[in-house]
């Protein structure tokens, strides 16, 4: 039997957080190899990363549907490490993004467009994205379900009119993602929301939809408070970014060295060959990659500095340093040790 060869289709990887049933998508088109996250989690930061450098996608958003309550994006160590463009709804009103989106907008990804619906209710800035049959509709629809409406400016009224009038008449094939699941669903469409969904399906009215969510008498999230705030700064309490010193140069490392004190320490940052070749006295040899195993050991010191060739490996180091929740390092970035030579300081 021949095997026909499809065209192929926009690559879709569901991603999931144990913790708080937290859907994350990666779009890639296959042939652009461009590449799409929504609704990241930065305790997932890890694992992401590691999908998007194996299928070497070029990461061009870090999507986000709204300012979730429950988790905290890693949209911003996202961006920090691949260069994508950190994507909001417009009416979310967040400060530290690159593309506020509004109703209609579209986003070009290889040879796909992502078009933006807005969809607010669940949250005021509730935006749900669409592309190439897949509808991801964050927490305003979920799979016989939606997302609560009592905080966050909610609004039973509003999120009714946005599924009925908007979600409800794309096609009915069309498959429904959400951003949580809490029965191990992993999808639904349109069609079975249409019909099935209890709270706003098989012709629910609005009236009755306010009433259904006004009773539901909710606790609030666990994460609300550390995660609307930390979310609003689209996670960036939390990433790296704000450990690596700028211009810290070599020459600021060697004003360190000069005065360095019995709990403080100098990372050399290269492979073991350079480290053999010539290095800061008395620093030690962590190669890259292998930093975040010697945690304890820096944990020891009150302070400590990190260096490499050109900066570039140490900056990344810092930030896997900063996920191992390590925060007293300083990075000497855009430069390393061909300056210190250069300048003629001491070399071991
Ligand atoms: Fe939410």
């Amino acid at each position: 039997m021949a095997i026909e060869i499809a065209k192929p289709q926009l690559l879709l990887r569901q991603l999931f957080d144990r913790d708080t049933y937290t859907y994350t998508y990666l779009l890639v088109d296959p042939e652009t190899r461009q590449g799409a996250i929504i609704d990241a989690v930065k305790e997932q930061f890890d694992r992401d990363l590691e999908i998007i450098k194996e299928l070497g996608v070029e990461l061009l958003y870090a999507i986000e549907t709204h300012a979730h309550a429950d988790h905290i994006t890693s949209a911003g160590m996202l961006r920090q490490n691949t260069g994508a463009k950190i994507v909001f709804g417009e009416a979310a009103g967040i400060q530290e993004i690159d593309l506020a989106v509004k109703d209609g907008d579209e986003l070009s990804l290889g040879r796909f467009s992502i078009k933006v619906l807005s969809t607010p209710g669940h949250t005021s800035g509730c935006t749900s994205y669409y592309v190439d049959g897949m509808v991801f509709t964050g927490d305003c629809l979920l799979i016989h379900g939606c997302g609560r409406t009592d905080f966050q400016q909610g609004d039973a009224k509003t999120l009714y009119e946005n599924v009925t009038g908007k979600l409800f008449t794309l096609p009915e094939e069309t498959i429904v993602y959400p951003g949580h699941d809490y029965k191990g669903r992993t999808s639904s469409t349109i069609g079975e929301e249409k019909r099935w969904n209890p709270r706003l399906g098989g012709g629910q009215t609005a009236i009755e939809f306010i009433r259904i969510m006004s009773d539901l008498n909710l606790d609030m999230p666990k994460k609300i408070n550390e995660a609307v705030p930390a979310n609003v700064a689209v996670g960036s309490d939390y990433n790296p970014r704000q450990y690596v010193h700028e211009d810290f140069t070599m020459d600021d490392l060697h004003r360190a060295w000069e005065q360095l004190g019995d709990n403080e320490l100098i990372i050399d940052n290269r492979t073991p060959e350079e480290y053999a070749e010539g290095h800061v006295p008395g620093s030690i040899n962590l190669p890259f990659g292998e930093e975040a195993r010697h945690v304890d050991t820096i944990k020891k010191y009150a302070k400590a500095y990190i260096y490499c060739r050109s900066g570039r490996r140490a900056q990344t180091a810092l930030t896997n340093l900063a996920l191992a929740g390590i925060d007293n390092v300083t990075c000497v970035s855009h430069t390393g040790m061909p300056d210190w030579v250069k300048a003629g300081y001491d070399v071991e």
